[in-house]
């Protein structure tokens, strides 16, 4: 068996200092390798895979579209995959979010989105309205101007010069908030900061306000007061700003429905879909925006000035259809929500053990966020590196998390995010705790 590691292959692998194990066959929520070793894969790859490995109805839509025809350019011809997905997805969006164009990645999304929020103020006739706000903690992509919106300054730093000033203000995070998330008057938890950064850059400056539903990889799984995106609309309806929700991570049932945004009651002017839109089959993403914005552009440019290739791709649309079909017929939304509440009861377990800050989330996405002093809440220094030594350790008891880092103050702060597909079994839930609380005690033991 070769060695999968760099310099040793001709891969340009993602970690330059790791070893693979290599992936020979997926089976629902597992994953195998070419030793035989069996991984419950517990947070989809990349909160991706959510109906699991190898179905074979989505792989015979792949096959039967790539023998039609593989590819065709949006710009000459439109398709049946690309015509059934927008309807199929439509139906499921918050109502008027009935135009989707599509895309093959999240951070490509996330660049869309803020690009159509600009366009549509030049083409309103309003050219000063440039300005993004964003949160942070909050991660919206690694493409220039998504990487801009996000506050990962690990991943800015090296190309600071070349990222776009967004606006950024404190993201609801209950957990790390002196109001624990319970003050209806707190400035973070009820967005009364987005107003006064509003006020501060000039309503007229302003063009989008980007947030997660839910604190996906940012806050780890966080979810912000019940009346926070109340607040966000009226804020931004008062102001003239564009509310785009990023659901690249916490959309497409990952949290118990369908979008994240529907518990809140309120509809966002632009919408990101990404990551589970294909269950992983295909790389795809996609906006979701109202007519009133398209037709703003339809009459002024007359196209959305945002020229790529591979968009409205037939054999990724193929699979979007097949994905959000699977998900309708089996209804796995309902079965995200259900499953979710099994998961919540069952992590309490992982709750209690050592180094353990909360465990939180909703429907089938949890975070664990790990902290040095569970009393004060004070993070691990970044160098000891918890998280990743504990995704390491959960790798070794055969389970897949992220680790997630740096969202306690910018620098600190240690976490991972669970997010099964969404056939997971109750039995299969038992099996990834058990595996949580070995790699957990493994990471404590190496201390
Ligand atoms: C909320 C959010 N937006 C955008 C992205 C970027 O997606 P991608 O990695 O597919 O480019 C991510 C990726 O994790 C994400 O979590």
């Amino acid at each position: 068996m070769s060695s999968y590691r760099y310099p040793d292959s001709h891969v340009f692998y993602r970690k330059l200092s790791h070893e693979y194990p290599k992936i020979v066959r997926g089976e629902g929520c597992w994953l195998i390798d070419e030793r035989g070793k069996r991984y419950i894969d517990a947070v989809g790859g990349a909160y991706v895979a959510n109906l699991g490995h190898s179905n074979p109805e989505i792989a015979n839509a792949l096959a039967e579209q790539a023998r039609q025809f593989g590819y065709i350019s949006g710009t000459q011809f439109t398709h049946g995959p690309v015509e059934d997905l927008a309807s199929e997805l439509a139906e499921t969006l918050p109502v008027d979010l009935s135009k989707l164009y599509f895309l093959c990645s999240g951070s490509e999304a996330v660049e869309a989105a803020l690009k159509l929020a600009r366009q549509y103020w030049v083409d309103r006739g309003r050219p000063s309205k440039h300005r993004i706000i964003a949160l942070g903690p909050g991660y919206h992509g690694s493409t220039l101007l998504a990487l801009s919106a996000s506050a990962r300054e690990a991943h800015k730093a090296p190309f600071r010069p070349w990222l776009v000033d967004v606006h950024r203000i404190p993201a609801p995070y209950p957990y790390r908030c002196e109001c624990g998330g319970r003050s209806a008057t707190c400035p973070v938890c009820s967005a009364g900061v987005l107003e006064a950064a509003i006020e501060q850059l000039g309503a007229e400056n302003v063009a989008a306000f980007i947030a997660e539903p839910v604190g996906g990889s940012s806050t780890v799984a966080s979810t912000p007061r019940p009346d926070y995106f109340k607040r966000v609309r009226e804020i931004c309806d008062r102001h003239d700003v564009l509310f785009v929700a990023d659901e690249v991570l916490v959309g497409m049932g990952r949290t118990g429905t369908w979008w994240a945004i529907e518990p809140y009651g309120v509809t966002p002017d632009i919408l990101t879909l990404g990551k589970g839109i294909s269950g992983g089959y295909a790389a795809l993403s996609a906006i979701a925006a109202p007519e009133r914005i398209v037709n703003v552009v339809a009459k002024a440019a007359g196209s959305f000035i945002h020229a790529q290739t591979f968009s409205h791709h037939p054999v990724g649309c193929a699979a979007g259809v097949a994905t959000v079909r699977y998900l309708k017929q089996h209804k796995l939304v309902e079965r995200s929500a259900k499953l979710g509440r099994v998961l919540h009861e069952k992590l309490a377990a992982i709750a209690k053990l050592p180094y353990v800050g909360e465990v939180r989330g909703r429907g089938l996405l949890a975070g664990i966020e790990f902290v040095a002093d569970t009393g004060t809440r004070a993070p691990f220094p970044r160098a000891k590196k918890f998280a990743e030594r504990f995704s390491d350790a959960a790798i070794d008891a055969g389970v897949t998390v992220w680790a997630n880092v740096g969202h306690a103050d910018g620098t600190n702060g240690d976490a991972a995010l669970i997010a099964p597909p969404f056939i997971i079994t109750e039995q299969e839930i038992d099996e990834i705790v058990s595996r949580l609380a070995q790699a957990l005690e493994a990471t404590i033991k190496q201390q």
